[in-house]
């Protein structure tokens, strides 16, 4: 079997639970890592399960010598240098087959769609990360619904919401290096699966047509004093000053080009889901028929009373960004499964191999950060935006969100 030799960039959270998700995939070598902080960790935890030799590289330059494809697991505000890089080296001979970004694409439409230009002029095959529509739990409901959808109609309402009790790194939680808040943190995974959802059997992941969107967004906890100076001492990070989101919702609607009906898809999302650990919740309804997805329902359950409790090391083993180590747990055997990272691998694995992007490119990962930053004009401008205008469209071209700027105080707190 021929073997995709894969570098990342980016030794941090998500790298380590790609690198666990490595080690159920067949075919892909872990060649290289480069990372500025804890690449040597990383690349000695990858060599000593079995993932690859994983070298640490000293620059993007060099890695792209030593592997076929790339993964950008670097955070949002480095993207478009390392892109930058990575074509230089394909200019200057690196034989890559494709190169791969996690969510979101761009932290504004502009800076999305310089990222599709650029690998574009590289000639090189694009995957978008955006894992929860390679979930296997959505595929499963979809596949079982397709006889159903066939006969009574596709799924016309679709909920996702994906919250946690707030990010592990203080760039996440400054907007004007994360661009913006949870919508443009996990808002993009939630209007995607339910954009796929809606998508009736058998068409493109595009097929369905934005129309309109409606959000709003909202701090409901971390700018409350007590809580904003906890994140302060906590992650160097001032919400007095630069606030963003840790709540938001909205609906977006679709409509279907062939019959021109109108579908929708809620989503909700927050930093401040102070439950057990991150919980997906994801469900679809079409007439007649019904699916739902709980991923904090696990097959498995774990009990700590609390004079056991001192003995738990680290919490974050039962499920991620867990709060609790005590009580009945939620704990998941495989999440990296789970959340559909094992299957998005095995997708780019198999479209690069054979010279292709993967299913979701990078054209899709715009189309995605174009959503999120229309939701943010809809928020800001508290009015429904109509994505079908075309001055409206070009006004999302040049749209920098007022959080992601750092005036996030003039939309978050003009209620008080
Ligand atoms: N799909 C998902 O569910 C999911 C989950 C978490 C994060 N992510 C995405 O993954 C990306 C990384 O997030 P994370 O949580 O791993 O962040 P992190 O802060 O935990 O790790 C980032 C890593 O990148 C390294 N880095 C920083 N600047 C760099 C540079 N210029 N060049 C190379 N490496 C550099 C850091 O040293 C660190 O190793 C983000 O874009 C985030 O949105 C996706």
């Amino acid at each position: 079997m021929e073997k995709l030799r894969l570098g990342f960039i980016g030794a941090g959270f998500i790298a380590n639970f790609h690198a666990t998700a490595l080690k159920m995939v067949r075919g892909i070598e872990l060649v290289g890592v480069y990372g500025s902080k804890r690449a040597k960790e990383f690349s000695a935890r990858a060599r000593a399960e079995g993932i690859g030799e994983c070298k640490v590289y000293p620059n993007v330059a060099e890695m792209c010598k030593g592997c076929d494809t790339v993964a950008i697991l670097a955070p949002n505000p480095v993207r478009l240098e390392i892109v930058e890089e990575i074509v230089e080296a394909v200019k200057a001979g690196a034989e890559l087959k494709g190169v791969i970004c996690e969510k979101p694409l761009g932290r504004t439409v502009a800076e999305a769609k310089r990222l599709v230009a650029m690998a574009k002029e590289a000639k090189l095959a694009t995957a978008y990360f955006e894992n929860q529509l390679h979930m296997k739990a959505i595929r499963r409901a979809l596949a079982q619904l397709e006889p159903v959808q066939k006969a009574m109609g596709p799924i016309a309402l679709a909920r996702s919401s994906e919250e946690h009790g707030g990010p592990h790194e203080g760039w996440f939680w400054d907007p004007t290096q994360q661009g913006g808040g949870v919508l443009s943190d996990m808002g993009c995974h939630s209007i995607a699966v339910s954009w796929f959802v809606l998508t009736p059997v058998g068409k493109p992941v595009r097929f369905l047509e934005p129309v309109s969107i409606c959000a709003e967004t909202a701090l409901l906890k971390w700018g409350q004093p007590k809580y904003r100076q906890k994140l302060l001492d906590r992650m160097g990070v001032d919400y007095e000053k630069i606030p963003a989101e840790d709540f938001c919702t909205g609906t977006v609607t679709f409509r279907n080009p062939e019959s021109g009906q109108l579908v929708k898809a809620q989503f909700t999302n927050s930093w401040m889901y102070d439950k057990q650990g991150l919980r997906l919740l994801m469900d679809g309804l079409g007439p007649g028929y019904a699916f739902e997805v709980n991923s904090l329902k696990s097959p498995l359950e774990v009990f700590v009373g609390d004079a056991a409790a001192e003995a738990v090391a680290d919490a974050e083993k039962a499920v991620e960004k867990s709060t609790a180590s005590r009580g009945l747990l939620a704990v998941h055997p495989n999440e990296a499964d789970l959340y559909g990272y094992v299957d998005e691998f095995e997708d780019v694995r198999d479209a690069f191999l054979a010279g292709k992007d993967g299913f979701l490119n990078w054209e899709y990962g715009l189309e995605i950060t174009r959503l999120c930053q229309a939701a943010y004009m809809s928020a800001e401008r508290q009015m429904t935006i109509d994505l079908t205008d075309k001055a409206t469209q070009r006004k999302l071209d040049s749209y920098t969100s007022l959080i992601a700027q750092g005036k996030g105080g003039e939309v978050l707190y003009r209620q008080s």
